[in-house]
């Protein structure tokens, strides 16, 4: 069979997906009109025309912007909705799913309303496409300490439906070591923890995510590859990369697809995977990620399945539940 159907067809799970940049022109246009919310945009074509970055912080401009639109549990669940059709369509089986509360407390809309939308569509795609799906609660590391604390008092009442907690946002400036006691105290209660380390920020930042945060999981991590000592011990460790290549390179965090690690990482041992981060900015949800890197790094059917078989290794799913997948 052609290379694209060996990898649609491929059972693989997504570790790193913001809910929120799974937002699609389409839905963003008909949810403003819905909610009567003012888009700096006339139509769908000037949505599409805006996604030109050339660092992550032009990235996160627009994407909060955009998630202006979302407001009520029914918008919530149809954004979740819309990803995991597609997601299962690229032959995900597994997703674990980051949002952003703050990104919307700070709007007046509450951390019930958010959760209540998104679960509601994470029960319907385990039905509706027997799928797995876990919560990520990711806190935005451009705001302080405290609204941290707070997202996680207000996260209190959904323990049990939350995974793990994660943290992104702009990287740069805003070192892991700022978070360390909210990840402390998201680990008295249970939860397992990721976050965005090395996408933009030096290896440093990737040991303090691995020392301070004592993270399960490590998002990006490409520039852990600057540290031999680094990549020796994420290797030594198992340590699962969520690697995002469609988003390397819109971001500019490569220059080019023909220059992605992926394959380099694994040669290095390294646990990597390959996910879409935020696919409706782009340009790609998990099946053109893995396209991508297989075109123009010349991964073989073997290192494909590596990268899938990886996926299921760094969920958070119970090891009954992993094994049954490999
Ligand atoms: N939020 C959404 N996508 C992100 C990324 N790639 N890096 C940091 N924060 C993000
Ligand atoms: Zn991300």
């Amino acid at each position: 069979a052609p290379m694209g159907d060996f990898i649609t067809g491929l059972p693989k799970a997504e570790l790193h997906l913001h809910i929120e940049g799974s937002l699609e022109p389409e839905l963003m246009f008909a949810l403003a009109e819905r909610n009567g919310v003012a888009i700096p945009y006339a139509n769908i074509e000037e949505i599409r025309a805006a996604y030109h970055f050339s660092r992550l912080q032009d990235f996160l401009d627009i994407y909060y912007a955009g998630a202006a639109v979302l407001l009520t549990v029914r918008d919530f669940h149809d954004l979740a909705a819309a990803y995991f059709d597609r997601a299962a369509a690229d032959g995900v089986v597994h997703a674990e799913i980051m949002f952003d509360p703050q990104t919307h407390t700070a709007r007046g809309v509450s951390f019930d309303t958010v959760i209540t939308g998104l679960l509601s569509a994470m029960e319907e795609a385990e039905t509706k496409h027997g799928m797995t799906t876990k919560l990520i609660l990711s806190f935005l590391r451009h705001l302080d300490e405290a609204d941290a604390f707070e997202t996680l008092e207000a996260a209190r009442p959904w323990l049990d439906r939350i995974a793990a907690v994660g943290l992104d946002s702009s990287e740069l400036g805003h070192p892991p070591e700022k978070f360390a006691r909210v990840f402390a105290a998201a680990r008295a209660l249970g939860l397992k923890s990721v976050a965005h380390a090395g996408e933009e920020g030096p290896p440093d930042y990737v040991y303090q995510a691995l020392d301070l945060l004592a993270i399960d999981r490590l998002d990006h991590g490409n520039r852990s590859l600057e540290d031999p000592v680094l990549v020796a011990r994420l290797a030594r460790t198992a340590m699962t990369l969520t690697v995002c290549p469609l988003s390397n390179l819109k971001l500019c965090v490569v220059d080019d697809m023909v220059a992605h690690p992926i394959d380099r990482m694994l040669r290095a041992g390294l646990r990597a995977t390959v996910n879409s981060d935020d696919p409706a900015y782009f340009g790609g949800y998990i099946a053109d990620n893995y396209r991508a890197v297989e075109a123009a790094r010349g991964l073989t059917r073997a290192d494909l399945v590596t990268l899938a078989r990886n996926s299921f290794l760094g969920s958070f799913l119970p090891d009954d539940a992993v094994a049954a997948h490999l």
